[in-house]
């Protein structure tokens, strides 16, 4: 069986959120399962592809409405990823260092139409195509009904939405860019008079994946106005929890972190890990510490995190180290609290890969108060890493915490205000008072197995079984 992954994002070549964490290893882990399985994206003019080598596999045209532009199809050579990849390659349309930008309709509908126009001349073409996120949302759709992929309306199409805030909408007057398509069907890609790549998506795929069985439910009441549309469609949609990459998240190899350990050694590695932290960003290593890493966008909560801080700092005696950037506003409020807690609460705006990997390490907390969590995997990491998530109730995070109350081991809070937060912190901080069952359940998480191995075989039964 051969499987394409399409997406906007893969991990290393190119990274902004969770999505490039899945589709850069979900492949590797279908492939040792015996399927083909391939992944293509964007060619992005960035660090990665600078210092890759890559062999050009075809070159041709991409019509984009009235325009012709040249496209190469490049395979990476020398991988060592676990699939093939391959990137498209179309310079007069910019994909620079960038991954998202304002003209992304033209952008991405001009990948979109190169990657079928490759299907079609493909030696193996794949049994499914495997879209991910509103980027790639009207393949299915061009596979079903343009009249130049006739030959593709047998593959299988699946798209699984890792977070539906985002649709890609944009204007009817650009539907003359889509390849020709008997017009009486526009009805597919139209939601609320806009074209909606990921309502298309919605309709036209063979089956839709979420990223956890709880967000696929909470959809169905929380959707950006698709809410109508998921649950009319409710019977081809699946939920499918992520699994994470154990290869490269692997305390006892990982080499970010200042200490390895295993969950024998993890009181001293961890330990390590702490002291390098508390240094770095000069807080004190007895505290406990408290973690966030990042977007700082209103569905990660994070527009209560000022109001959170301030009052969990000034009632508790803990630290705080936040990794992360994003809404203006939020920034500049919590910069502004590093000069109020100076030696208990400390910044980094911005993304650090490595910083990341220490602070997992390190850390004893990890918070994720989201309000939308389509899956989550920081809270896998953390789990993995010994760091005890401290979490709000919602989509992948609901299904993969359990309070130590309820005999798990996090902490989870069922309402999102600053009061129930710091409640639930300090529930945490009672925990690392008693050092022993601290060390209990960091050992207990250490164990959890999180890794594709089951998820990567429920994504092959669910191609095996697709029908349309
Ligand atoms: C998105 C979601 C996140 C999920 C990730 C990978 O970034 O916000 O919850 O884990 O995609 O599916």
């Amino acid at each position: 069986m051969n499987i394409l992954h399409v997406s906007a994002e893969c991990y290393p070549i190119a990274k902004v959120g969770g999505l490039a964490d899945v589709v850069g290893s979900l492949p590797k882990y279908q492939n040792k399962l015996g399927v083909t399985s391939e992944v293509v994206m964007p060619f992005y003019d960035n660090a990665f592809t600078k210092s890759n080598k890559f062999k050009t596999i075809s070159s041709s045209k991409v019509r984009l409405g009235v325009f012709d532009l040249d496209v190469n199809i490049l395979m990476l050579e020398n991988n060592d990823l676990g699939f093939d990849l391959f990137l498209v390659d179309i310079p007069t349309l910019l994909f620079k260092d960038y991954v998202y930008s304002p003209n992304d309709t033209e952008r991405f509908l001009a990948f979109q139409i190169a990657v079928l126009d490759w299907v079609l001349q493909k030696e193996k073409r794949p049994n499914v195509v495997h879209c991910h996120d509103h980027h790639t949302g009207l393949i299915p759709f061009m596979m079903d009904q343009c009249y130049k992929y006739s030959e593709l309306k047998t593959v299988a199409t699946i798209t699984t939405i890792h977070n539906a805030q985002y649709q890609g909408w944009f204007s009817h007057d650009k539907v003359y860019m889509i390849p020709e398509f008997d017009f009486t069907q526009v009805g597919l890609i139209d939601w609320n008079h806009q074209i909606n790549p990921l309502a298309a998506a919605i309709k036209c795929a063979w089956k839709v994946t979420t990223v956890s069985p709880s967000y696929m439910e909470e959809l169905k009441s929380n959707a950006n106005g698709l809410e109508s549309l998921l649950s009319h469609e409710s019977a081809k949609c699946v939920g499918i929890l992520n699994g994470i990459d154990t290869q490269v998240w692997n305390t006892e190899t990982d080499n970010y972190i200042i200490k390895n350990y295993t969950q024998k050694t993890l009181d001293t590695g961890r330990k390590a890990n702490k002291e390098w932290l508390c240094k770095e960003f000069g807080l004190d290593p007895k505290k406990p510490l408290f973690s966030f890493i990042g977007r700082l966008v209103g569905e990660k909560g994070a527009d209560l995190f000022p109001q959170i801080f301030d009052a969990a700092l000034h009632h508790l005696d803990i630290s705080i180290l936040l990794l992360g950037s994003g809404q203006k506003d939020i920034e500049g409020a919590l910069e502004m609290l590093t000069y109020k807690y100076k030696g208990d609460y400390s910044t980094y705006i911005g993304y650090d890969e490595r910083l990341a990997h220490i602070i997992y390490a390190g850390a004893d907390f990890l918070l994720m108060p989201s309000r939308v969590e389509p899956c989550g995997l920081n809270q896998m990491y953390a789990l993995r890493y010994g760091t005890i998530p401290v979490v709000n109730s919602v989509g992948g995070l609901k299904d993969t915490v359990i309070d130590v109350e309820g005999g798990g081991f996090g902490f989870v809070h069922h309402q999102l205000n600053t009061e129930t937060v710091v409640e639930t912190m300090q529930r945490a901080t009672e925990l690392y008072d008693d050092q022993k069952e601290f060390n209990k359940i960091r050992n207990l998480i250490m164990q959890i197995d999180h890794s594709w191995d089951s998820s990567a075989k429920a994504y092959i039964n669910l191609y095996k079984s697709l029908k349309k």
